[in-house]
């Protein structure tokens, strides 16, 4: 699981997904928070990073995350059209995250997509689409672990990172799911250690959830 991740763009999804329990979601408010914030989670044992596009300095945080993070794997969520994953993946994103499907948008080999679903409907809409990994969202409110059983037998060939009030307390639950590849939250980056530089807890945060196993 924390295993170091292979070098190069060349990751398939089920591949950065695989990679450890938890992708960090990020909500980076200062470019230069990025580069310390993206090394306290890689050696906490988390390498695959969120940077949401949120706020106006996130797709500088992407590049400079995406350069100078060493063993991270640096993807751009909040991504809500084609040109914004065009621009992610342009500023050096692995892969992209959405909450949910962009019509038109279809898995890729260049910066591939995780798109979000809440219902049937919407999950049907996308394996059509060619899509096999999804996150749901927001996990908590729309069934979470219960959904996510439901969803187990009639979509065999569906994976999932649950992502939306998923935290230290409800994580292990989730992943002990056999459908489910990993999860998604912010809980591992909070907003008042980040801007009070408290990198240290953040890679005990990391490490923490990092010991999580995947079901
Ligand atoms: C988000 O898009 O904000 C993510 O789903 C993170 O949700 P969380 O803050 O509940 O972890």
């Amino acid at each position: 699981m924390s295993a170091a991740p292979p070098s190069g763009n060349d990751l398939s999804l089920d591949e950065i997904l695989g990679l450890a329990p938890v992708i960090p979601v990020l909500i980076i408010e200062d470019v230069a928070y990025a580069v310390p914030l993206g090394r306290a989670l890689v050696a906490g044992g988390l390498p695959v990073l969120e940077i949401t596009l949120r706020t106006p300095v996130a797709m500088d945080c992407l590049e400079r995350m995406a350069g100078e993070v060493e063993g991270g794997v640096v993807g751009a969520g909040t991504v809500l059209n084609p040109a914004m994953r065009r621009a992610a993946a342009a500023a050096g994103a692995r892969f992209c995250v959405s909450p949910g499907l962009i019509e038109g948008e279809t898995a890729g080999e260049r910066a591939p997509l995780l798109p979000g679903i809440a219902t049937a409907t919407e999950l049907i809409a996308g394996l059509a689409a060619g899509f096999t990994n999804f996150k749901l969202f927001p996990a908590n409110v729309v069934g979470g672990i219960e959904a996510l059983k439901a969803f187990a037998s009639p979509f065999q060939q569906a994976r999932f990172c649950p992502t939306g009030g998923v935290n230290a307390a409800n994580a292990a639950d989730y992943l002990a799911l056999p459908n489910v590849v990993c999860v998604g939250g912010s809980w591992v980056a909070p907003a008042e250690a980040i801007r009070a530089g408290d990198w240290g807890r953040i890679t005990a945060l990391a490490r923490e959830a990092a010991a999580l196993g995947a079901g």
